[in-house]
């Protein structure tokens, strides 16, 4: 998979520097070429010479050594990248990137580069939460660079949270999957994404809902635009920010998530219902806030309907995914939604699982296809949960002549 392509490394100054010497011998070994730009508060954790002996590279760090009159080496270095990764990532490398700022060897050449970036943020937990480094972030994210977080854990400034680095085999894989997508194979396709989670009102203060964040649903959709598609995003409440570029129409309930997302579905060549729809909804439902009485109260429930359920049952020449949230007999349960509901494909996760389920930023995923082809996956980022998901579709869809 990353046999002979070309990756650059950037490091910027954190303890997490010597994580990305493993990195970098674990890319060798998968028979890459790997380049290393430190800059110079990298350099104060870790040698530049260690770099050098484990890439068998020079290591660039300083935009105004120039060897080769010829070339002007960091928009050479630029040229050369097939993928950029800049692992630990510092906030104040973030907020020159977010800024545009140009004065170091890696900040010049991630300016000049046309590869995709993965970024792999290192620091304390109140500095990854701060709101200036979370509008950096949002900022990079538009400019479409992807960040891979590590899991939440012992930082070495003594917090514990989230700030750690993703560990090297995560980040390889992360590389590997990169290669393995198929770039564009979803481009001038229509894809009818549903996310969130439905509040089931009872009364103007009161609902039902579930911990759905709506993480997967949006990474699908930004993979999916990625890629070209045509995508129309149908969103539960959520307090993420809609990727640039993607038609969106807000709602609540699992009504009206039906109806929203049946006005579109006949148009759409490819269908994933990431949503996390109720099932159930209170029965009787109030206009005015119901005041507390005496005792208890019981809720009657009635069943929303199954969108798609109702989709698979009205299916034409739509590709049809679902989600399985599962917390046992986690195969042969999604088997059995695929089946049922008359799916393509269905993702499947134990949200027992650590990194798996509703909240974070990972997840475990495995997916099955109608023609019995299951993947499971290790534990990626959503992001690159994302683009497994599609690129199964998309092989899925070669298989049946669609694509
Ligand atoms: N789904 C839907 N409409 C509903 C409920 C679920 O479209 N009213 C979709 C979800 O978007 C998801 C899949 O169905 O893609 C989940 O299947 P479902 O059978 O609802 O899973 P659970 O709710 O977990 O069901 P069970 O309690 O049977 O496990």
């Amino acid at each position: 998979m990353l046999k002979g392509k070309n990756i650059v490394l950037a490091v910027c100054g954190g303890i997490a520097a010597f994580k990305a010497a493993a990195l970098v011998s674990q890319i060798i070994q998968a028979e890459a070429n790997v380049k290393v730009i430190m800059t110079k508060s990298a350099k104060e954790f870790i040698t530049p010479l260690t770099f050098q002996a484990l890439s068998r590279q020079p290591v660039y760090d300083n935009t105004f050594i120039e060897p080769d009159p010829t070339k002007i080496a960091h928009i050479d270095l630029a040229d050369w990248a097939d993928v950029v990764l800049v692992a630990p990532t510092t906030a104040n490398v973030i907020a020159k990137l977010a800024n545009g700022l140009a004065d170091d060897m890696l900040t010049t050449t991630l300016l000049a580069t046309k590869a995709q970036v993965y970024v792999a943020p290192a620091m304390n937990v109140n500095m990854y939460s701060h709101p200036a480094v979370l509008r950096n972030v949002e900022t990079l994210k538009r400019d479409g660079f992807t960040f891979v977080d590590g899991s939440e854990g012992f930082l070495a400034c003594g917090w514990t949270g989230k700030g750690r680095m993703a560990e090297p085999e995560d980040l390889l894989q992360v590389l590997k999957s990169h290669f393995t997508v198929k770039t564009r194979a979803l481009a001038g396709k229509r894809v009818l994404i549903t996310a969130g989670p439905t509040q089931e009102k009872v009364d103007p203060v009161r609902y039902f809902t579930n911990h759905s964040s709506g993480k997967m649903g949006y990474a699908i959709a930004q993979a999916a635009k990625d890629q070209g598609a045509d995508v129309i995003l149908v969103s539960g409440p959520t307090s993420l920010q809609v990727p640039e570029g993607i038609q969106v129409e807000h709602i609540i309930s699992a009504q009206e998530m039906y109806e929203a997302a049946m006005k579109y579905y006949h148009q759409a060549d490819i269908v994933i219902k990431a949503a996390a729809v109720a099932d159930y909804r209170p029965s009787e439902t109030f206009t005015q806030k119901r005041k507390k009485q005496n005792g208890d109260w019981f809720v009657g429930m009635e069943r929303t309907i199954d969108i798609l359920k109702t989709m698979g049952e009205n299916k034409n020449s739509q590709i049809l995914i679902g989600f399985a949230a599962e917390s046992e007999h986690v195969e042969e349960y999604a088997t059995k939604k695929l089946q049922a509901k008359n799916l393509d494909l269905i993702v499947a996760n134990n949200i027992l699982m650590k990194g798996a389920g509703f909240k974070g930023d990972t997840n475990v995923i495995t997916t099955i296809t109608k023609d019995g082809k299951k993947k499971e996956y290790p534990l990626l980022s959503k992001a690159e949960a994302a683009i497994s998901i599609l690129n199964d579709i998309a092989s899925y869809m070669e298989r049946k002549g669609n694509l």
